[in-house]
């Protein structure tokens, strides 16, 4: 009897719960709705789970007729992009002057036991709610750390309310915020390290291309090549092969974006085969509709698996991120729709069967290249009449924004997908444009400073796209900013007298590091 009525009790307990979680999802969502429809009103194709809606219509955007798009990106790497600039590439940000990097100071907090990750992150606050207790043996030691910890927490981990969190300050579990605490893997610094590169810029034939490899050309000076982001308060693991093939064992990692995402790709598949050949790696671009059109130089994209552990990695040009779409599918001089509302259709066609998901654009938000890849911008089904959103910034800032809100609201019907926005890749042309002799010629490392202080990332609007989202910021842009030698610089393989990549950069080189940040919080 007296256990007949404890069960009712738990019950009625279920049930209450239950209940007050409905109610929040109600208030929530009535709270969200008013806003997005008067808004943002193409939003409502946003929300809506467009996969589904789409996810039987045919590829549209990315039949054959894109190639020809595609093949402008390359040419056209470089063009003038103002408005970019001034919103990214200058932003300013604290960079010091090198100073003794193996202070004892740090060795110290280097070997900080801290070991944060995604998952951790995740469970944060479900711990908190259920009032799990403290592991014996973590008892706070540093208040001062405790209350630091708890700040990074609060800022970088927008999930978390603050409320809660503060409920640390008491000490009674302030250690189970110092064991999960997220870092800020942008901030910290370049230390120089003899095991690097992670693979020969010789070698990754297969994956690399020519036109990035720097070490194939005329290129003497290969400094920038040996060193290794430390973040300031996170352990960083070392990139290891076969872990990371164990830890993406049946699982995909597909990047989405211009070509500095390409870059991305390609050093990953160097860093993951270690620059060899590997006979186990197959190509599987045809599961994802990545074969080459009849006319086209170049597919839109490729995948690989390797088959040892079956991980497929993938990348898929998309340099705006929206849907592009042919207005006269007969012509093949057609303007296309470049819905700023509507994500790419392979996203939306492919996102269920992504684990990892790497986005970004950036560098084709100019006037330039809308007009010589004949992207009409459309917003809501037809072609914008927002004055708002009529300048190239704003119609960015409002595609990003709008991006990731999908990405946000997809989320929880793929929860094995974990999201990342990129931010900017850095720009280094010196006195002048790429197009006006600008220029990055220098050879010395890190002549600007090794150290990025601030907390806050450069790229503002992808920073502000994904808070309070759990899409998560992959934020590279500032430790960039201090490789102005990394760049492909006067040694493209299409070398025009006068005419510099400072946007593109070698590889092996920078972006590893974005791939080592990737795979620290994996
Ligand atoms: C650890 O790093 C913090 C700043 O990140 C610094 O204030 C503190 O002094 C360092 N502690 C040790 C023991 O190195
Ligand atoms: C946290 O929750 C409280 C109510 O429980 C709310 O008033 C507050 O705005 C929330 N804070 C954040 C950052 O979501
Ligand atoms: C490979 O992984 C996928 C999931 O990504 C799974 O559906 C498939 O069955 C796996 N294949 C093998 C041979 O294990
Ligand atoms: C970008 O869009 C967001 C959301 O609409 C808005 O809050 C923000 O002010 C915009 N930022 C810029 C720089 O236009």
């Amino acid at each position: 009897m007296k256990r007949w009525l404890y069960g009712l009790k738990g019950k009625q307990l279920s049930l209450t719960l239950v209940a007050m979680a409905c109610t929040t999802i109600l208030i929530w969502a009535w709270e969200k709705t008013p806003l997005l429809t008067t808004l943002l009103p193409p939003q409502s194709l946003l929300s809506i789970p467009s996969s589904e809606i789409l996810m039987g219509t045919p590829l549209v955007s990315a039949t054959s007729s894109n190639s020809d798009v595609y093949v402008k990106e390359d040419l056209s790497y470089a063009e003038p992009n103002k408005e970019t600039i001034t919103e990214h590439g200058e932003q300013s940000f604290s960079v010091v002057a090198p100073t003794n990097m193996n202070s004892p100071e740090k060795s110290k907090n280097d070997s900080n036991p801290t070991r944060p990750s995604f998952e951790k992150k995740e469970i944060l606050p479900n711990a908190l709610r259920e009032g799990l207790t403290l592991k014996p043996g973590l008892e706070e030691k540093d208040g001062s750390e405790q209350v630091k910890n708890v700040e990074v927490v609060a800022t970088m981990v927008h999930k978390i309310n603050t409320s809660s969190v503060k409920g640390k300050d008491d000490g009674s579990s302030g250690t189970l915020v110092e064991e999960k605490a997220p870092c800020n893997y942008a901030r910290g610094r370049w230390v120089v390290d003899n095991k690097r590169p992670l693979y020969s810029g010789f070698g990754c034939k297969r994956w690399l291309s020519e036109m990035w490899a720097c070490r194939l050309t005329q290129r003497t000076d290969f400094s920038y090549e040996s060193f290794r982001w430390q973040p300031e308060n996170c352990e960083m693991p070392n990139f290891e092969e076969s872990k990371f093939l164990r830890r993406m064992q049946d699982k995909t990692v597909a990047f989405v974006g211009d070509s500095l995402g390409r870059q991305q790709f390609q050093s990953l598949m160097c860093m993951v085969t270690g620059g060899k050949d590997r006979p186990d790696v197959i190509d599987v671009g045809k599961e994802y509709g990545l074969v080459k059109a009849r006319h086209a130089t170049r597919p839109e994209g490729w995948a690989y698996r390797f088959q040892s552990t079956n991980t497929t990695i993938l990348y898929y040009w998309s340099a705006s991120l929206c849907d592009l779409e042919p207005l006269n599918i007969k012509d093949p001089a057609t303007d296309y729709a470049m819905h700023l509302d509507r994500p790419a259709a392979f996203l939306r066609r492919y996102l269920h069967r992504f684990d990892v998901l790497v986005l970004n654009t950036g560098h084709h938000w100019n006037r330039g290249k809308l007009r010589a890849n004949r992207w009409i911008m459309h917003v809501g089904g037809v072609p914008n009449t927002n004055g708002k959103l009529a300048t190239i910034g704003s119609a960015k800032n409002f595609t990003i924004y709008s991006v990731v809100k999908w990405l946000d609201l997809q989320l929880p019907k793929h929860p094995q997908l974990r999201s990342f926005f990129r931010t900017i890749s850095p720009r280094h042309f010196f006195n002048g444009e790429w197009d006006s002799g600008g220029s990055c010629e220098n050879t010395t490392p890190l002549a600007g400073g090794k150290e990025v202080l601030q907390e806050k990332s450069s790229d503002t609007v992808a920073e502000g796209a994904v808070k309070g989202t759990n899409v998560k910021l992959l934020d590279i842009t500032a430790l960039s900013k201090l490789r102005d030698e990394g760049h492909i610089s006067k040694y493209s393989i299409k070398a025009t007298p006068g005419v510099q990549d400072c946007l593109h950069w070698c590889l092996p080189g920078i972006p590893d590091t974005w791939n080592e940040i990737l795979f620290a919080q994996l």
